[in-house]
């Protein structure tokens, strides 16, 4: 049994960490045939990709998907720690396992992604969900096969997870959900610790993988037809950073650039680490969309301090005007969070202020959540929920304002649309655009999914575009 502790966690160090091939364990190859799993992700797109290498690695057990859980031998939760809700998520569909369990006794329950980190949630697994079969962490993922066969051939409950990173494993399988959209991880980890967040704790120091592995991870997608790649990370600016004297980020951008992908994205930016140089690649290249998530968190200077931002609302601001003249089209897209500890009537204007002159194009609004462990967690906090809820109201009405004021500008201008599939409310072809707009469009053709073309959009929409495809 490993449990995790925070207080590693938490500990950085200089680079302590190898990078190995992972090895899928012979003996236990396709052991369990004619088995079934379900597998629900919340959370990120970070879990949304480590849940493909998940399905990849139960089917090279010999397991097959299944999409209602009580059809499932092996139900697995991919959870995620951000906020208190997501958390009471993964514990309610835990209520609801238990439920099938006393009935289904040969029923084996999992736990892995970002909870699985967190030494009070592994505590209340331990003593009081019995029935959870075992809990893998982020960092030994690939150890996933070994530890679900355990799991199934013994009694007892399997708690494994590694406080701190170990190797990076490179090689992992993956069914990926998607045959012309795909997510590359490029850097893991975060080394921020801003004052409320969970991750630098759930997911280790910022490791970054080689260029090399994530060049050939390209190419071969390249090879399989993709259209778009989308590279992740809990910070991807800090590329490279602990591999490399001088290649960064924006030095990878232009390698993975001048290949013969359609579309380049990446996610997410810490405004702290985005260079001149990234700016400058990103207006050079034309596959690199012009679509930029910049996550603000709060428009006062007094509140960004308590966050550990490391800016201010000037330099953000000038960091945003920057980016945002490094393509016509550019797009940019922020996080804010109401209701920070101490948060005042007068910080909180000044975040509606900030998001009147940056108008984004999208915006993911929060309100603070208390994460165990983290320095906010202590911070008091004499702002009622029902005013934060108020906060969010007034926030959510100028976000989506701007939305639709830019969505406006588009009526009548022609947009590159990468297809994804027909809407079945609509009946209409749906994907997105370059801006990473939602776009509805009709065609007098068969479109096929994962092609991109030309639509002129004819009207506007809070979150989504209409249009007709033009030749
Ligand atoms: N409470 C509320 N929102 C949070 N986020 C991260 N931690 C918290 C928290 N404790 C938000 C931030 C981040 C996004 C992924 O989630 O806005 O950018
Ligand atoms: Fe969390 Fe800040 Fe790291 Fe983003 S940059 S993952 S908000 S600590």
């Amino acid at each position: 049994m490993n449990i995790p502790n925070y207080g590693e966690a938490k500990s950085r160090d200089k680079r302590d960490y190898k990078r190995v091939d992972f090895i899928f364990d012979k003996k236990i190859k396709d052991k369990y045939k004619n088995k079934k799993f379900f597998l629900k992700t919340y959370g990120c797109q970070m879990n949304e990709h480590d849940s493909e290498n998940i399905e990849a690695l139960l089917c090279s057990l010999g397991f097959s998907k299944v999409s209602d859980y009580n059809d499932a031998d092996v139900i697995i939760l991919n959870t995620c720690s951000i906020r208190e809700n997501a958390h009471n998520k993964a514990f309610g569909m835990l209520g609801r396992i238990k439920h099938l369990k006393s009935i289904k006794k040969d029923l084996i329950v999992g736990i892995c992604g970002c909870m699985a980190q967190e030494e009070s949630v592994v505590e209340e697994i331990v003593n009081k969900y019995k029935f959870v079969n075992f809990v893998v962490g982020t960092h030994n993922l690939y150890q996933l096969p070994n530890i679900l066969d355990k799991a199934i051939l013994e009694e007892r409950q399997q708690i494994e997870v590694f406080s701190r990173e170990k190797d990076l494993v490179e090689g992992m399988p993956v069914v990926r959900s998607n045959s012309y959209k795909a997510y590359v991880n490029i850097i893991y980890g975060c080394d921020k610790f801003c004052t409320y967040c969970i991750v630098p704790y759930t997911r280790g120091k910022e490791r970054s993988r080689l260029k090399e592995d994530i060049l050939k991870e390209i190419d071969g997608l390249i090879k399989d037809g993709y259209k778009e790649v989308t590279l992740l990370g809990q910070n991807v600016n800090a590329y490279g950073k602990d591999l490399y004297e001088d290649y960064t980020l924006a030095n990878l951008l232009e390698d993975i650039a001048k290949k013969d992908i359609p579309r380049i994205r990446f996610m997410t930016s810490h405004p702290w680490d985005f260079t001149d140089k990234m700016i400058e690649v990103i207006g050079k290249y034309k596959n690199i969309m012009p679509s930029v998530h910049l996550p603000v968190q709060s428009g006062s200077d007094r509140i960004l301090k308590l966050m550990g931002r490391r800016y201010t609302r000037g330099e953000y601001l000038e960091l945003f005007n920057k980016i945002k003249k490094a393509k016509p089209n550019m797009a940019i897209s922020t996080d804010i969070i109401v209701g920070f500890p101490g948060e005042e009537e007068e910080d909180f204007k000044d975040t509606l202020d900030l998001v009147k002159e940056c108008k984004y194009d999208n915006a993911f609004t929060f309100i603070f959540s208390k994460r165990e462990g983290t320095p906010a967690c202590k911070l008091k906090d004499n702002t009622s929920l029902e005013e934060k809820e108020e906060r969010l109201q007034r926030l959510n009405n100028v976000v989506n304002k701007y939305f639709l004021e830019n969505n406006k500008k588009l009526v009548g201008k022609e947009v590159l649309v990468l297809t994804e599939g027909i809407s079945e409310k609509k009946n209409m072809y749906f994907g997105y655009s370059e801006e990473n707009k939602l776009v509805n469009f009709s065609s007098l053709k068969d479109i096929e999914v994962g092609s991109i073309v030309k639509v002129e959009i004819t009207s506007a929409k809070t979150w989504s575009l209409d249009g007709k495809e033009v030749e």
